[in-house]
């Protein structure tokens, strides 16, 4: 037996003190499974509502869904004011930390003022309800008030992660209309400080629908000031009122889009609304993480600009009063032991990141968080891709001591929160499995053609009913909404485009992406991205690009290039070096650091088969070294031997 597959036996049963005490238990699954609509009903309830709903689901008209029906509420109210009312003014919403090592601590009482005095600011600007308002920020506390106050006013925020390119930043600014930007002059990672505005002053250029700049003094860099166009934060927000009277807004008001990657060039505009989304988001933080807003101090480790940022650093923290920690920087600096003196600090008692900083983490060694008093722990949670159990045993007992359940939840951008993954008072754990549908989420592995599978068959992850956090639509696109996620299997099934696998007790195991969408360091990147970005560079006549396990990032980009008849000859001069790291930083600067190519490898000829599709699988075979795969259908298959033959010269992987 290998080592793996004897890892992937061992099982973790609850630990006793947690199921005596915790959250929720196994009844709750019973209760889902009784009425559905009941059970989402009862966890709405825990939010507080100007109005509530007259009906829980309409579904008359799928996949276009609404949840709580002719309720009203106002979601930053439900994140801050209400806690404060409540008595719990003076609890820490945030311990904030900067990545050189300054630090802000941020009671919820702060917070209610800070975000009045930036929703009155933006009233200010003009800007209303359903506006849409560009959030391109480091992590720094105010991206959470700007996103807060937006939802206040009823403005739609539309956060784009600060690692990308005034380019994908453009894009964004056009598909939703925004009408302001809320940025900062820069922020700092890997002890440097990195410029915002200078992507922000190109991409603005270039959109028409931007009246204003907003720009918080972070890391006093020099910026460009466009008159009459940009505002310091300071200047507008510091002088505002601290009262404002929230709205309560209808249940389905649009709250916030999310740009993703699709299997297409063009990102997603996924588009969230109020309601459902902070009812599930508000119950999954409580279950999953077991949340105890008196004595917990939780922490995402992961940036706001992603989904999880938004779900699981703001709405579902907020919501349910947690005290969080939330960090600008990255965990290397200026040491690795970063992350976990952070979590000795403030004695964070949950932690939730990606398999990603797992196997880097692991890849340093256990005597790194060893170093640090780590006892504080007591749930853990893993997020974005499939974590291998390798990662999952290292991270149960070096950094969770041997006694902290790991959560790997499965869920997406387009789910709005979690879907698949254990209780922690309830599950037994199997180490590399997402295992199980939350209550009140319907989840199927089935065939091609729809029909479920039987154990340990590997089929496609379908979710079978509406959730209350779903996607509402792709922002503009509505026919795209329904052609990517539910034509498929009809109008009722949502494709999740996951490959998925149930085993003999019916635990789902996740494997990964069916479709042409990459996912590195727990970042989704489609290959018509990044071959659309190469082949706009001058030098490039073809491109191909595939996805190659890794055994840190999950997956690595790989490329395939040809050269136009003009370059060719640059691309065989120094075995191609210099074009290749070009076209690296061309796609670096064009998509934004995350999409830069692990490899890009010159050849003469990319596999295709008869109809012209590329093979990409044997392009992935070629990327991870492997045997080839079956060559039958393709046109030409000494291009496949070509391609191997030019391996060693061209492949480059600095970083
Ligand atoms: O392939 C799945 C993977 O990440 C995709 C969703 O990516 P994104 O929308 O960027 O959201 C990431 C954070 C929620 C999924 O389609 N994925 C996410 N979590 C897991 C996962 N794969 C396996 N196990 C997980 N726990």
């Amino acid at each position: 037996m290998s080592e793996s597959t004897e890892l992937e036996s061992r099982r973790f049963p609850v630990p006793e003190q947690l199921a005596a005490r915790a959250n929720v238990g196994p009844e709750v699954y019973e209760e889902a499974s009784r009425d559905r609509l009941a059970f989402w009903a009862r966890q709405a309830e825990r939010l507080t509502w100007e109005q509530t709903w007259d009906q829980v689901l309409d579904w008359t008209n799928p996949p276009f869904a609404k949840w709580f029906v002719g309720g009203r509420l106002n979601v930053a109210y439900n994140c801050v004011d209400r806690h404060v009312e409540a008595g719990h003014g003076e609890q820490v919403a945030y311990h904030w930390e900067g990545e050189p090592g300054d630090r802000r601590t941020i009671t919820y009482a702060q917070l209610k003022d800070e975000v009045c005095k930036a929703a009155n600011a933006l009233l200010e600007l003009g800007v209303q309800a359903g506006d849409r308002v560009a959030v391109y920020m480091p992590m720094i506390p105010e991206t959470v008030i700007a996103m807060l106050a937006c939802a206040r006013i009823g403005a739609v925020h539309m956060v784009v992660f600060g690692g990308f390119s005034a380019d994908a930043l453009a894009s964004r600014l056009d598909d939703s209309g925004a009408v302001l930007v809320i940025t900062a002059d820069g922020g700092y990672r890997r002890g440097a400080a990195s410029a915002l505005k200078p992507a922000v002053d190109d991409a603005v250029s270039r959109s028409g629908a931007v009246r204003n700049v907003v720009v918080v003094k972070r890391t006093e860099q020099d910026v460009d000031w466009t008159e009459g166009r940009d505002l310091w934060w300071h200047d507008v927000v510091d002088r505002q009122s601290t009262e404002h009277t929230p709205e309560a807004f209808d249940a389905e008001h649009p709250l916030y889009i999310m740009y993703t990657s699709g299997t297409t060039a063009k990102p997603k505009g996924i588009m969230h609304t109020s309601g459902g989304y902070l009812t599930q988001v508000a119950w999954t933080h409580w279950a999953v993480f077991d949340l105890q807003p008196d004595t917990d101090v939780f922490w995402t480790a992961a940036d706001v600009g992603w989904v999880t940022g938004h779900s699981y650093i703001v709405y579902g923290p907020l919501a349910n009063r947690a005290t969080s920690v939330m960090y600008e920087g990255t965990p290397e600096t200026p040491h690795r032991g970063r992350w976990f003196e952070i979590i000795d600090r403030y004695e964070v008692s949950i932690l939730y990141t990606a398999p990603t900083v797992i196997r880097t983490f692991m890849k340093w060694g256990e005597d790194i968080p060893a170093e640090f008093d780590l006892s504080s722990l007591r749930v853990l949670g893993s997020v974005g891709e499939p974590i291998n159990p390798e990662a999952w045993l290292w991270y149960h007992e070096h950094i969770g001591g041997g006694r902290c359940p790991v959560m790997d939840t499965w869920w997406q951008t387009e789910t709005g929160a979690h879907m698949i993954t254990p209780l922690p008072g309830v599950t037994t754990l199997k180490p590399g499995s997402a295992q199980t549908p939350l209550p009140g989420i319907s989840a199927k592995v089935v065939d091609d053609e729809g029909n479920e599978l039987g154990d340990d068959t590997t089929g496609l992850l379908v979710l079978t009913e509406p959730w209350p956090a779903m996607l509402r639509t792709i922002w503009g696109d509505d026919d795209r909404y329904v052609d990517t996620y539910w034509s498929r299997f009809g109008r009722e099934v949502y494709f999740a485009g996951d490959g998925a696998k149930k085993d003999a007790d019916g635990d789902i195991w996740l494997l990964g992406r069916v479709d042409d969408v990459m996912n590195v360091s727990g970042h989704r990147i489609s290959t018509t991205e990044v071959e659309s970005s190469l082949v706009a560079h001058p030098t490039v006549a073809e491109a191909a690009v595939v996805g190659a396990s890794d055994p840190t990032t999950g997956q690595g980009i790989v490329a395939f290039v040809i050269l136009r008849g003009d370059a060719e000859q640059l691309g065989r001069e120094d075995s191609g070096d210099d074009l290749v790291q070009q076209l690296r930083q061309h796609v670096a600067k064009d998509i934004g650091p995350i999409a830069k190519p692990r490899q890009i490898m010159v050849v003469q000829e990319l596999p295709k088969t008869r109809s012209g599709k590329i093979m990409r699988r044997l392009l992935r075979d070629v990327a991870e070294d492997r045997e080839l795969g079956d060559v039958t259908t393709l046109t030409d298959s000494s291009v496949m031997s070509l391609i191997k033959d030019k391996l060693p010269a061209t492949s480059s992987s600095d970083d």
